[in-house]
């Protein structure tokens, strides 16, 4: 039997609760689909902080590295935020990601019908939506140097550094470009080329990667612009190839088309190596540790580790239909909620998938 290990990094907030109910179904699926799989529960961020007082531990990494996939829930609390930055929780995940080398971030929205009602955009606007986010991960503002704070002439200034070099942009460009052939074949750049000079560099090496790609349309947008065409008119884009802030941004404005972020997915790419897979949402301590947490996020991205990471389409495809179907039947977590539709909480949420799977 074909055998799969994966580690799973259940994190902090609700990550505990999610990772419970996409591990059970993960279970499931597999041993109905012929394979096996092996899970190594390893910490990170605070609750590796907690008991290490590294938001990464080194034992983390490896497991990582050694594994088929990761799949992770959410990192952060309040609890963390006057550590300074090398001992904070983000400062894990980003290690993580380029730990792993995953330089691709690829964040799908997909309207599901049956949420049509749950979001606050006009069910006109957002009907048929199918988009793809392509961030880059491992490079630009996130991780550009020099950064940090200096003390002169009596102020302080803090500073951050946007920066990528030619063949970070057409490694992330050649991604976007490739999932617009087998999409609808249209490729929307973002950028702030007006402004700044990285941003002109980007749209150069965006213009000419397209001669290579005939059968993709490529058009180039501000992004200021970007984030006003998502709301006002999400169904004109199909690839979305951004850098790693902008990307973070409007991935999270992206995911309010389909009513809760708490239904995205994502996964992240190296060119070779485990995929990291992991919900847009962060670890929501406000309703942490309560049973209200949505976890249908982290049982999409579970699929999206079985069909890219593991290829294992059928069990990724099981998981999803369990999803939609659901929803279709009317249940709802607190974020989704809606008139007519059955409340129940994350672990309830749990059963009714794995009833449907
Ligand atoms: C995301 C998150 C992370 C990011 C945080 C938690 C570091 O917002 O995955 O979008 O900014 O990349
Ligand atoms: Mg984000």
């Amino acid at each position: 039997m074909v055998q799969h290990r994966v580690v799973l990094l259940s994190g902090d907030g609700i990550g505990p609760e999610i990772t419970a109910v996409a591990r059970r179904l993960l279970e499931v699926v597999s041993e109905r689909h012929g394979f096996s799989l092996t899970f190594d529960e390893q910490l990170i961020g605070g609750a590796a902080i907690d008991v290490t007082g590294e938001p990464l531990p080194s034992t983390t990494l490896e497991a990582c590295q050694a594994a088929d996939a990761v799949l992770l829930a959410a990192i952060g609390s309040p609890r963390f935020d006057s550590l300074p930055r090398d001992k904070r929780p983000e400062t894990g995940l980003l290690a993580l990601r380029s730990g792993l080398k995953l330089f691709a971030n690829l964040r799908p929205v997909k309207i599901v019908p049956s949420l049509i009602e749950a979001s606050t955009l006009r069910p006109e606007v957002i009907e048929g939506v199918d988009l793809m986010v392509v961030r880059e991960l491992t490079g630009g503002i996130y991780f550009g140097q020099p950064k940090g704070r200096i003390e002169a002439d009596g102020d302080v200034r803090g500073f951050n550094t946007m920066t990528y070099s030619g063949s970070e942009i057409d490694r992330i460009a050649k991604v976007a470009f490739e999932l617009a052939t087998e999409r609808q074949g249209h490729l929307c750049s973002v950028d702030k080329a007006n402004v700044l000079d990285v941003s002109q560099l980007w749209r150069d090496r965006v213009d000419a990667m397209a001669s290579g790609y005939g059968g993709v349309e490529v058009s180039h947008m501000y992004v200021d612009n970007a984030a006003m065409q998502l709301v006002r008119d999400p169904r004109q884009f199909d690839v979305l190839l951004t850098g790693n802030l902008f990307g973070d941004i409007l991935s999270d404005e992206a995911a309010m088309l389909t009513g809760s972020i708490g239904m995205l997915p994502s996964a992240s790419l190296g060119s070779d190596g485990p995929g990291l897979f992991e919900p847009v949402h962060g670890s929501a301590p406000d309703i942490a540790g309560q049973d209200k947490a949505n976890p249908m996020a982290m049982v999409l991205s579970a699929a999206m580790m079985l069909r890219i990471g593991l290829k294992q389409s059928a069990a990724a495809a099981a998981l999803e239909q369990a999803v939609d179907r659901v929803l279709a039947e009317g249940f709802r977590t607190g974020d989704l909620l809606s008139e007519g539709c059955t409340a129940v909480g994350c672990s309830a949420m749990g059963e009714q998938l794995l009833k449907a799977l």
